[in-house]
Formats: C-alpha cells, sequence, structure tokens
C-alpha cells in the first residue's frame, strides 16, 4: 500500500463513549457535526472530518439486547442527511433510507429514530444519504448490543473500527467523493488505513471480546491479529453455533465479527497487503499474568431462521464496472440490466415467504452485498448467517432468507460508490 507514514499507535482520540442505558423518555441525542479528528499519528496533522457530538467516529451507542433506542439525530452538517443502523432487525420506519422510508433530514432539522433491538451483537450507524460521501467524512458510529443473559465472561470488551481515508501529507481529507473512475473500479480506496479502538492497554492473559467493523466505503480488509489466542464467536452481529478457529480474517465493507481471545503479548492488528503487513493498530500489553486455563466461551446462540426448503430461486447478476461487460442500464453499474432504484421492488414477497437469491458476479471486482432488514445464510441453510456477503469477482453465491420483516428494504453493494452508481434494488415483505 503507497501510504502515509505510519510511526506506530496512537491512542484513538477520538474516543469512544459508552452512552449509559438509553432511557424511554430522554433520548440520546446523535448531533451530526463538524470535528476535527487526530488520524494521522499524534504530532501528525489534524483532520477535518464530519462526525457526531464532537467526535469522529461517533460514540458508541450500547443498548441491552430488547431495549428500545431512542436517538435524536440533529442534523447540524451542512447538508441533508439520515442515520441507518446496520444490521438491526428493524421496523421498517426507522431504517433510515431516504426516498424510500422516510425523508432525508434536512441541515438543521431532527429526526428521532425509536427502535427495539431484538438482538445481541456487534453493529454500526451510518449516514445513508450520499453516503458514499458522508461516510468517507466520518458519519458513522459503532452500536452495541449487550447479551440480555449469558453474556461471555471476558475481562474487556474492546470495539475495533477499521477504517481508511485518502489524505494529504498533512492530514487534510481529499475532496472528490464521486470520482466517476473510483465508482468504476474498486471504490474510493484511502492511502492510510488505522484501527480505532475503545480500550488500547490491558494486562497480560486479559481475556477480550474483540468488536471488528469494516467502515470504510470500499476497502475490504485481510486482517492478522498478533499476541492474542482464541476464536471467533460471532459474524456481522450473530453469534456462531459454537466458536470457530480464526484463520484468515476477510472483512468486506460493513461486515463485522467477534472474536473472544486470550492475550499473550502486545496484539497487533495487521492489515495483510501485498507489500506485506500494515499495521492499523495495537493494543499494548502490561504485567505477567498467567493465561486463563478455561475454553473460549460460545456467545448465548439464538437459533436459526428456517427457510423454506422449497424456496424459489431469484438469479441477480451483478453486471458493470471497468473491465466489465456492457449491460442495459444507464449507470455505471447494474443488478440485471437495471441501475439505480427500479420504480417495482426486485421482488414481493409476502411476509415469512423465503428466497433464494443467486448473487452472480459478472465484473472484475468483488463486491459486498447488503440486504437491509434480515439477515440469510450464505450459501444453504448450512451456511452463516450474515447481513452482508463478499462475492469476488467471476463468482456466484446463493445467499437463502426467510423475509420475515415486513417493508421496503434496499439489497445493495457495500461498496458505496458502486451503490451510488447503480448497484441497487429492492424487496417489498407484505
Ligand atoms: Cu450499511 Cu444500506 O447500508
Ligand atoms: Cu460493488
Amino acid at each position: 500500500m503507497t501510504g502515509l507514514p505510519r510511526r506506530g499507535f496512537l491512542a484513538a482520540t477520538a474516543a469512544a463513549v459508552a452512552c449509559p442505558r438509553v432511557a424511554l423518555a430522554a433520548p440520546v441525542v446523535l448531533r451530526a457535526e463538524p470535528v476535527t479528528a487526530q488520524i494521522l499519528p499524534e504530532g501528525d496533522g489534524t483532520t477535518a472530518l464530519l462526525g457526531f457530538n464532537g467526535s469522529a467516529p461517533g460514540p458508541e451507542v450500547r443498548v441491552q439486547q430488547g431495549d428500545r433506542v431512542a436517538v435524536r439525530f440533529e442534523n447540524r452538517i451542512d447538508a441533508a442527511s439520515a442515520l441507518h443502523w446496520h444490521g438491526i432487525r428493524i421496523e421498517n420506519a426507522m431504517d433510515g433510507v431516504p426516498g424510500m422510508t422516510q425523508d432525508a433530514v434536512p441541515a438543521g432539522a431532527d429526526f428521532v429514530y425509536d427502535f427495539r433491538v431484538p438482538d445481541a451483537g456487534t453493529y454500526w450507524y451510518h449516514a445513508h444519504h450520499r453516503s458514499w460521501e458522508q461516510v468517507a467524512r466520518g458519519l458513522y458510529g459503532p452500536l452495541i448490543v449487550t447479551e440480555a443473559e449469558g453474556a461471555p465472561d471476558v475481562d474487556h470488551d474492546i470495539t475495533v473500527m477499521i477504517d481508511d481515508w485518502r489524505l494529504e501529507r498533512d492530514g487534510t481529507l481529499i475532496e472528490g467523493f464521486g470520482g466517476m473512475h473510483d465508482f468504476a473500479h474498486g471504490g474510493r480506496l484511502g492511502n492510510f488505513a488505522r484501527a480505532l479502538l475503545s480500550l488500547d492497554s490491558v494486562p497480560q492473559g486479559a481475556r477480550l471480546r474483540l468488536r471488528l467493523i469494516n467502515t470504510a466505503t470500499a476497502r475490504i480488509f485481510p486482517i492478522e491479529i498478533a499476541g492474542v489466542k482464541g476464536q471467533v464467536v460471532a459474524l456481522d452481529g450473530l453469534p456462531l453455533p459454537a466458536p470457530r478457529d480464526i484463520g484468515d480474517i476477510l472483512l468486506a465493507p460493513a461486515q463485522r465479527m467477534d472474536l473472544i481471545v486470550d492475550v499473550t503479548d502486545t496484539v497487533r492488528f495487521d492489515f495483510m497487503t501485498r507489500q506485506g503487513p500494515y499495521e492499523l493498530g495495537r493494543i499494548e500489553v502490561s504485567g505477567d499474568r498467567r493465561l486463563r486455563g478455561d475454553p473460549i466461551p460460545a456467545l448465548p446462540f439464538a437459533g436459526r431462521p428456517e427457510p423454506d426448503p422449497d424456496a424459489r430461486l431469484h438469479v441477480l447478476t451483478l453486471q458493470g464496472g471497468a473491465m466489465g461487460g456492457g449491460h442495459a442500464g444507464d449507470d455505471i453499474w447494474a443488478f440485471n440490466g437495471v441501475s439505480g432504484l427500479p420504480a417495482d421492488p426486485l421482488r414481493r414477497l409476502s411476509q415469512g415467504e423465503s428466497l433464494r437469491l443467486r448473487l452472480v458476479n459478472d465484473t472484475a471486482f468483488p463486491h459486498g452485498i447488503h440486504l437491509h432488514g434480515h439477515h440469510f445464510f450464505e450459501g444453504d441453510a448450512t451456511g452463516d448467517l450474515r447481513d452482508t456477503t463478499l462475492v469476488g469477482a467471476g463468482e456466484t453465491r446463493d445467499i437463502l432468507c426467510v423475509f420475515d420483516n415486513p417493508g421496503k428494504w434496499l439489497l445493495h453493494c457495500h461498496m458505496l460508490g458502486h451503490q451510488a452508481s447503480g448497484m441497487k434494488t429492492w424487496i417489498e415483505v407484505t
């Protein structure tokens, strides 16, 4: 990666702020506003971004499974916006999609999001209006839903937001978010990457829950974590039936992974580039405590939906982009020859109906395809449940979903420049 020099770890200046349990009568406020962040190492220049409540990323919203989240979104940037609660099985009206579930919130106006969180896990919120620009400018933050019962016994629970930025050497954010060249290729990739951690020093031997979130608008991160022994316990928020070996970590934009690990040495998060490892961040370790001997605990398993074995098949071909074939759409990217949101949904389903979507990637790029309001199986009913699936160039991937949440749900590429230039559609559940 040709990037800015990286001079070791610095503490996240955009420290995560843990919100107290959200009270019904007093909504937590998320005020979108311009902020200054220390993205480059301390001593190097700062970066003017957008954030929430004075920090970018925004504060960690931490609630308990089953709670009601009431957040007053105060839009104090000079553009319209809206907030999406990525991965939450949410009531459709609270999904934060301008033009589909609400009007964009004008500059200076407020909107109250009020919904229940049915599933424990690692989620995030982000702007969903001109998201390719607003998310790149910093309008996102973690949404952590703790287990109502059976929370795993760990010493520290650490959120790890992984992002990249396109910066001048002095830290200035480079403008030009809607570049057609970026859109037609892999999206707007940054030249500086970093993991923003909610805690950066722990005792040796501590047991950690690490909540990885890829918040980049385009970059897929292959990650290696040094200095730990542990297992993967959740993907895209949802617990795995049993912990799994860590293996290769690959996070597409918007994907999450939870790990429970024991600390054996300085914990280092490396982005494995073709030029070698690029350090994203680290957790310093002190003391000399022995490791716990007990096995890594599983998260309380929530069960899985039961898709209809006779679910109908709908083939969705991903088309366009540089070095791709032609298509009938009128923008850079298309699904089945259609660019952008069609007036009619891709499919109308009745609540509870299962559908198998065959994603055929007929382009020269990978795409991270995200469905709103649901989790789906990757492959078949034995696959992992996810809300975002990475489909490699030329690859075909089935996703199987029980559409049990009524409303209008987007299905789009989470490489946000691809979404902006055509790769999106929607499904209606009635
Ligand atoms: Cu995280 Cu429609 O997005
Ligand atoms: Cu894409």
